[in-house]
């Protein structure tokens, strides 16, 4: 059989990545993939510069167009990331009907309603497994090995760097900037870091996952996102005293009223496997009706990973090019004409249990008028931490733990107990998540 050819956008991480493991592995992929997959040209920024990875035999160009318009090239790679030019370029790529690998997830979550459109209506693929969670395939997880599930929800560790920077600083006290900047020396973080940190690259794949599992457009704008900026080493340690860890969770869940699509940093009991995901590894729990809770594990982020995911992509749409396009896997899971028309919940209506930390006068009466403002609004307290203030101090920390609450609720009471004479500053809130089999 003739070799498949494939074009590349992108020779940096990912890219060189690819390039190293379709290279390193030729023989099993192609035994696998049943023709040879042969890259024949690529595009990057400077073409001459220096790389990570062998290009003597493939055609490089600083003009990514060229690539997509290239007659022999099949199957694009966009791995160049971002919204622009990627969509031009892989919106050209079908137009030209190409089918395309790509692991932007920036793209996938806000322009794939289109290229998906675009992608059907010229009967090519579109394949996105490396675009979350890095090289653990969950997009073929859910998509396929959960079909037979009513999905009720997901929750995940999503961004390698955003849990390469928490994990550093609970475990060897490491500064936030520090930890960023090694981050990035790893090919770990995005090319601007603050969609790692303000929780936008995390918010983009669990858009793409709420997509797949509930079956629902993807619908971005709508997701509520906090990132992990205002985690502090002390909320770390507080957490960690009352039996929790914080992490940064995308949490996507379905209920009477809609579907919850959030990130925000999240408290979760020491004891549950996701809880003990370190470093640059992510983990995505998914309770399936009938399956139960499921966990996947394995490298977030990084070039090797990464480009697994990439190559399975590859090896998939080789697979399958000579069936016929309306009995492929549909890109989002569900039929096109399937898609379910459920609202995203706002934030507001969210409900979750509660870690607050205040600073308040160390004075008697100060607790009784905070827990009076949490009773008036229904909200009851699960564990109460009050610590000595520190040498010639006058203000006290107080950590709380609530039980579950509506989020409007808690916005009313956190803005009351800010309005105290006798609390200083601005309340510390994380939300907190049990993570049980039921949700309670
Ligand atoms: P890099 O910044 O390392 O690489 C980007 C590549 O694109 C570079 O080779 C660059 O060229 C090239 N490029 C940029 N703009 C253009 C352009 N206009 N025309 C042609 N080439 C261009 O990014 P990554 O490899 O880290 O990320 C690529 C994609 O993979 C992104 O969507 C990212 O979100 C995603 N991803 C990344 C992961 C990771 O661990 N890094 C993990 C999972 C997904 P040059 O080298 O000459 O500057
Ligand atoms: N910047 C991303 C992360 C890359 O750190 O998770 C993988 O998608």
């Amino acid at each position: 059989m003739e070799p498949v050819n494939i074009g590349i956008l992108g020779l940096g991480t990912v890219g060189c990545g690819t390039v190293n493991v379709l290279s390193r592995n030729a023989k099993e992929i192609t035994r696998r993939a049943g023709r040879e997959i042969r890259i024949v040209q690529a595009a990057a920024r400077s073409p001459d510069k220096k790389r990570e990875c062998a290009t003597e035999q493939i055609a490089l160009t600083g003009n990514p167009e060229e690539v997509v318009n290239n007659p022999d090239v099949e199957v694009v790679v966009e791995l160049i990331g971002g919204y622009e030019p990627a969509r031009q370029l892989v919106l050209q790529a079908i137009a030209n009907r190409k089918h395309v690998v790509t692991a932007n997830k920036a793209l996938i979550a806000v322009h794939g309603n289109e290229i998906f459109q675009a992608a059907q209506d010229k009967g090519v693929m579109v394949a996105f497994e490396a675009a979350v969670a890095g090289g653990i395939p969950i997009i073929k997880a859910i998509r396929e090995g959960l079909a037979g599930n009513h999905i009720e929800w997901l929750a995940g560790i999503i961004n390698g760097t955003g849990n390469f920077i928490l994990t550093e600083m609970r475990d060897k006290g490491r500064e936030f900037e520090d930890v960023l900047a090694e981050a990035q020396r790893l090919g770990y973080a995005e090319a601007d870091p603050t969609f790692d940190v303000e929780g936008i690259d995390a918010a983009h794949k669990l858009t793409i996952l709420a997509a797949i599992a509930f079956g629902i457009p993807l619908q971005f704008d709508k997701a509520y996102v906090e990132g992990i900026t205002h985690i502090t080493r002390a909320d770390v340690m507080y957490a960690e005293e009352l039996g929790y860890r914080i992490k940064h969770l995308g949490i996507s869940r379905r209920n009477g009223n809609g579907v919850e699509l959030r990130v925000h940093p999240t408290l979760i009991p020491e004891r549950r496997l996701i809880a003990n995901v370190d470093g640059v590894m992510n983990a995505v729990l998914v309770k399936g009706d009938a399956v139960g809770p499921t966990l996947y594990y394995g490298a977030g982020a990084g070039a090797e990973p990464t480009a697994s995911a990439v190559v399975a992509d590859i090896v998939d749409v080789v697979r399958t090019l000579t069936t016929d396009p309306n009995n492929r896997v549909p890109h989002l899971a569900f039929q096109p004409d399937a898609l379910a028309d459920i609202g995203i919940l706002p934030m507001e209506q969210v409900t979750t249990s509660y870690y607050l930390r205040m600073q308040a006068q160390d004075r008697p009466g100060v607790l009784a008028d905070v827990t009076r403002i949490l009773g008036d609004v229904g909200i009851s307290i699960e564990a109460l931490l009050q610590k000595e203030p520190a040498e010639g101090e006058t203000v006290v920390p107080i950590i709380m733990l609530t039980h579950r609450v509506v989020e409007k609720n808690m916005n009313a009471a956190i803005a009351a107990i800010e309005s105290l004479d006798v609390i200083e500053g601005r309340i510390t809130r994380i939300r907190l998540e049990h993570l049980n089999r039921d949700w309670d």
